[in-house]
């Protein structure tokens, strides 16, 4: 029997297959270092974890509207307001089951056939999945680690046309831990409002993960482009809820009725005692959000570091999340014993079957130079991990 069209026009997500192989060598007994996913290493915060085993005792076991509970989307609201200066109703705001699922509605309710979908490159690997599943035409835009992987508006209004219906990024950036600045939304916004037919999704979901020490600033709340912007998040990566599968965003109203109306049809409301320990979660003080973020903070100073020492790496130094992506185009051409290398997949390969690294080739975020590594990992792996980096880069002649 054959598979349809739309999946076989779908590519597997490549973050995912290395992990999996990284567990096949580990599954063989081979020392590896993960440095592959994008996944806080810290256990979820005890207060939500107890939240949720008390709405099970409170009977949250049962269907939830599909938009989630009206008391969780309330305080989405309220988050939205306190952090981001972003004016929703309730009714503006869909709850699905993790944020893959909130991009996927979007895509989906707002592109036909062979409408663009702008991606400025590097960009997470399931924006292109779900726009090429859509049938939409992928248009991506490269960007530059020395302007720090960011799209200028020059290179953001190049690049826009009468049939470009969506724009997707996020920041802080998953692969590139770059972030925007409030002044660099603003002169992207300029371009955006020029184009009303466009719609621009804001991937907020790595926001309590900043570096910067400045507020988190959402493009939403300018003003001239509001309605253009529909602005993603989720509890996975700042409060260590990954398995937990909740995310959500704020929509214009026209867009959240039609998520609703898909999400209606593919699987109702997200699990309801994991949204009720959300809603507790977004209430309560960030303490324990900021207490990972500066963790990682340490961990990315500690990495940048002793990646600094790689004669060959070009590094910049990211504002958020927890990658670096390292531009590895200096070792292109060179070899050790059956190891030629000629594109970071190469790279990656070969750090996983000499020593042990797994880590992600840039090409599947769209990116032909540079290597994803996550942090998200305790310092003594890091420190291995790039010892063990060193090792096989200094050996490529
Ligand atoms: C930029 C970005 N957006 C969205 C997601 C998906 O998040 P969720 O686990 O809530 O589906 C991820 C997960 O890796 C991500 O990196």
């Amino acid at each position: 029997m054959n598979t349809s069209d739309l999946i076989n026009r779908v590519p597997a997500s490549a973050t995912i297959s290395m992990a999996q192989k990284a567990r096949d060598y580990k599954a063989k007994g081979l020392d590896v270092i993960s440095l592959t996913l994008g996944e806080p290493d810290f256990d979820t915060p005890e207060f939500i974890k107890t939240a949720a085993k008390k709405a099970l005792d409170d009977g949250f076991t049962k269907y939830t509207p599909i938009s989630g509970l009206v008391s969780f989307r309330e305080a989405i609201v309220n988050k939205f307001k306190r952090d981001n200066n972003l004016d929703f109703t309730a009714d503006q705001i869909v709850v699905s089951t993790g944020a893959k699922q909130t991009l996927a509605n979007i895509v989906l309710c707002t592109t036909n056939k062979d409408d663009e979908v702008l991606l400025p490159a590097p960009y997470w690997v399931s924006y292109e999945g779900i726009a090429i599943m859509a049938g939409a035409k992928v248009v991506k835009v490269k960007t530059e680690i020395d302007n720090d992987f960011k799209i200028s508006p020059e290179e953001l209004s190049a690049n826009l046309t009468e049939k470009t219906r969506l724009m997707i990024f996020s920041s802080p950036c998953n692969p590139t831990g770059s972030l925007y600045s409030k002044e660099e939304l603003y002169a992207l916004a300029e371009v955006i409002k020029e184009y009303p037919n466009l719609l621009v999704i804001s991937d907020e979901i790595y926001e309590h993960i900043n570096f910067t020490g400045e507020k988190h600033f959402s493009i939403g709340s300018i003003q001239s482009v509001k309605d253009q912007i529909v602005t993603v998040n989720g509890m996975a990566k700042g409060f260590a809820m990954t398995g937990w599968r909740i995310g959500y965003m704020g929509a214009p109203l026209w867009l959240a009725k039609a998520c609703n109306k898909l999400q209606g049809q593919f699987t109702s409301g997200a699990n309801a005692a994991a949204q009720k320990a959300s809603e507790i979660a977004l209430n309560a003080p960030l303490d324990e959000s900021y207490k990972m973020r500066d963790s990682f903070l340490k961990r990315r100073g500690l990495f940048l570091e002793l990646l600094g020492k790689i004669d060959g790496l070009k590094l910049n130094v990211p504002e958020g999340a927890f990658y670096v992506f390292p531009d590895v185009s200096a070792f292109f051409g060179k070899s050790f014993n059956e190891y030629k290398i000629t594109c970071p997949t190469d790279i990656v390969n070969y750090l996983l079957d000499t020593v042990y690294v797994a880590t992600v080739g840039g090409e599947s975020f769209g990116d032909d130079n540079c290597v994803r590594l996550s942090y998200a990992a305790s310092e003594e792996q890091l420190i291995d991990a790039a010892g063990r980096i060193k090792e096989a880069l200094d050996k490529l002649v």
